[in-house]
């Protein structure tokens, strides 16, 4: 699978386990974190130009991206050196930023870890830090020279991370793709990665065709990807990025729009009850939580992704297709996500 970006294009590769390194040059400089170099170190070589990272968000920190840049400097990573990506989506937008900004831009290759990362955050080029002020304050679209998904890598992930990903496999069968519903529909809720790898792919080949025709997010093409995300990345900033997992809150948020798309009368009524007993049933949440409605609707107002007419949503207008709305008002969100339906 190839994916065109403007300087180019890169090549996704699905790869076995045992043929990943194979893929990547042996003088690499590889960025990853300490749960992955645990499980993974072997299937790579194991060489000295390795940073291993603590795991998790914090380490989206301009701190971490400063080490990283002094690291690559003094191993003495030159213009002609390649960073590996080793991780999940934290490590990949880490990492692909350091690569970014090493030298005014090195190569740097995707093996991405977690089922999200796979299917979502190694492909489109979008990589980034944290600020205090905010998730992903600082940034750039900076393509990767390959991308390299390992399913069985996924053998090691605990089932909430597994569920995390799935959420975002079902936006793609929601917003684009009503074949991927039954067979999404047939997985258990910790699924095996060999009942995956054929879904992973259809997801990115999704997301690759998305990206490449709105690369630079300008025509509205890619803000598609977002249905579920406004509310989603809302609920996630109230519960201070520690109470839900992403999947977790664009679950709820997915279902909360296709709500709004109903009121709205842009989504045929009962896709939101078919949304939530989907999702549900995937083990992920559904319902909003008891967040008051001023906070979330303060959250969004102040999202990057709002417009200067009010709130822009993706939203269903059936099962496997979507359209971006603009200037959705803030009444009607509330009087969408305030109606005491239950699913
Ligand atoms: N760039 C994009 O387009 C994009 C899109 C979506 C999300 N993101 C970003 O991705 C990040 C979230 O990524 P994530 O959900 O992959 O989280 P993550 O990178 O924090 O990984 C989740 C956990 O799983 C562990 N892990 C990773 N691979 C594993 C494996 N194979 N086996 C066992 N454990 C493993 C990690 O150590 C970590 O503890 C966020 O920072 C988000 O902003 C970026
Ligand atoms: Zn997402």
């Amino acid at each position: 699978l190839k994916v065109h970006h403007r300087l180019g294009s890169y090549e996704v590769h699905f790869a076995l386990l045992a043929e990943a390194g194979e893929h990547i040059p042996a003088d690499t400089y590889i960025i990853t974190d300490e749960n992955v170099w645990r499980a993974y170190s072997e299937a790579f070589y194991a060489s000295n130009r390795v940073i291993v990272l603590p795991a998790g968000e914090q380490s989206k920190s301009v701190a971490t991206f400063e080490q990283c840049l002094e690291q690559l400097a003094e191993m003495g990573a030159h213009r002609g050196s390649t960073v590996t990506a080793l991780g999940g989506g934290v490590v990949g937008d880490l990492a692909g930023f350091v690569a970014a900004a090493y030298m005014r831009g090195i190569a740097y290759i995707q093996v991405p870890t977690t089922l999200l990362a796979q299917v979502d955050s190694s492909v489109g080029g979008k990589v980034a830090i944290d600020l205090r002020a905010g998730k992903n304050l600082a940034g750039a679209f900076y393509p990767p020279s390959k991308v390299i998904i390992c399913s069985e890598m996924l053998r090691t992930l605990d089932s909430r991370q597994m569920r995390n990903g799935l959420a975002e496999m079902w936006k793609y069968a929601f917003i684009a793709d009503a074949a991927l519903v039954a067979p999404l529909a047939q997985l258990a809720d910790c699924p095996q990665p060999e009942q995956l790898s054929d879904l992973i792919k259809a997801c990115v080949a999704i997301k690759a065709a998305i990206v490449q025709e709105d690369e630079f997010e300008t025509t509205g093409r890619r803000a598609i990807l977002n249905f579920g995300h406004t509310i989603g990345h809302a609920i996630e900033h109230a519960g201070m990025y520690s109470e839900w997992l992403h999947g977790e809150a664009i679950s709820i948020g997915m279902v909360a729009e296709a709500r709004l798309g109903e009121a709205l009368q842009v989504t045929p009524q009962g896709t939101a009850k078919e949304v939530a007993r989907h999702l549900g049933a995937a083990g992920l949440p559904t319902e909003l939580p008891p967040i008051p409605m001023d906070t979330l609707l303060d959250i969004m107002m102040r999202d990057k992704k709002r417009t200067s007419d009010g709130l822009a949503f993706s939203l269903l207008t059936r099962i496997g297709e979507c359209k971006l709305v603009n200037g959705v008002r803030n009444m009607a969100v509330s009087e969408a996500l305030q109606s005491d339906e239950k699913y």
